[in-house]
């Protein structure tokens, strides 16, 4: 299935196979892209919900940073975070070639320490917006803080899109395996179904999109 969607999706830019290639020649994680049908999923949700501020939790090599930037409006920005330091030559190239450097900001560091900052930023010194979308995409053992540390950043009606919900399928094996991820991302689709703050839907889009919006 994932060939014939690739396939009849629009294909992707010259950068973003450039961040693929790249990402399979350097990196043992090629896995982890979030590939050409969920970029372009992100791409078109981007243009569709005209978000100004964007964070990204988890960059890896940039093609979902680029996706998302490449339909910023005018003005508009992505933070993106990352811990990977390694990765910056491959995140810094695929931006220049994709037109989008000057509209993403990568900070590096563990996403929740740097979380940490722009909650002060935003909520107490009141030296940054909140954010307009959130995209969550980095350790899947560490869904259920993500989400504690972004929900007051973000502002009302505003959204929140998590991937690997599905966790290929493992979350509705019952038993439940007992590894973290999977009792990490199960809790966290737990948190997001029972929260009366939010509507939310997951989206089967490669492995589970949790599309979320936060209710004003
Ligand atoms: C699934 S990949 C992200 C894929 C990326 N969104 C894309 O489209 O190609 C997860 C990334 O999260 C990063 N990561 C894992 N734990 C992290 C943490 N605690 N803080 C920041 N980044 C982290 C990993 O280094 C990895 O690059």
């Amino acid at each position: 299935m994932e060939k014939y969607l690739r396939e009849h999706s629009s294909p992707q830019s010259e950068a973003l196979e450039w961040i693929e290639k790249q990402t399979h020649i350097r990196t043992n994680h090629a896995r982890m892209l979030t590939g050409p049908v969920q970029g372009r999923f992100l791409k078109m949700t981007v243009g569709a919900i005209s978000p100004e501020r964007i964070l990204e939790i988890g960059t890896f090599t940039g093609y979902s940073a680029v996706c998302i930037a490449s339909a910023l409006p005018a003005g508009g920005h992505l933070d993106t975070l990352e811990i990977n330091d390694e990765l910056e030559d491959i995140i810094a190239g695929g931006f220049e070639r994709a037109g989008v450097a000057d509209k993403i900001s990568l900070i590096l560091g563990d996403a929740k320490d740097s979380l940490k900052t722009l909650r002060r930023e935003i909520l107490d010194d009141r030296t940054r917006p909140p954010y307009d979308m959130v995209y969550i995409d980095a350790n899947k053992r560490e869904y259920p803080e993500y989400y504690e540390l972004v929900f007051d950043i973000v502002r009302p009606g505003g959204y929140i899109l998590a991937d690997n919900v599905l966790w290929d399928g493992k979350v509705w094996q019952s038993p439940l395996p007992q590894d973290r991820q999977t009792l990490s991302i199960a809790r966290f689709n737990d948190m997001v179904a029972s929260d009366p703050r939010v509507e939310s839907v997951i989206i089967p889009v490669r492995d589970g999109l949790n599309f979320i919006r936060k209710l004003q």
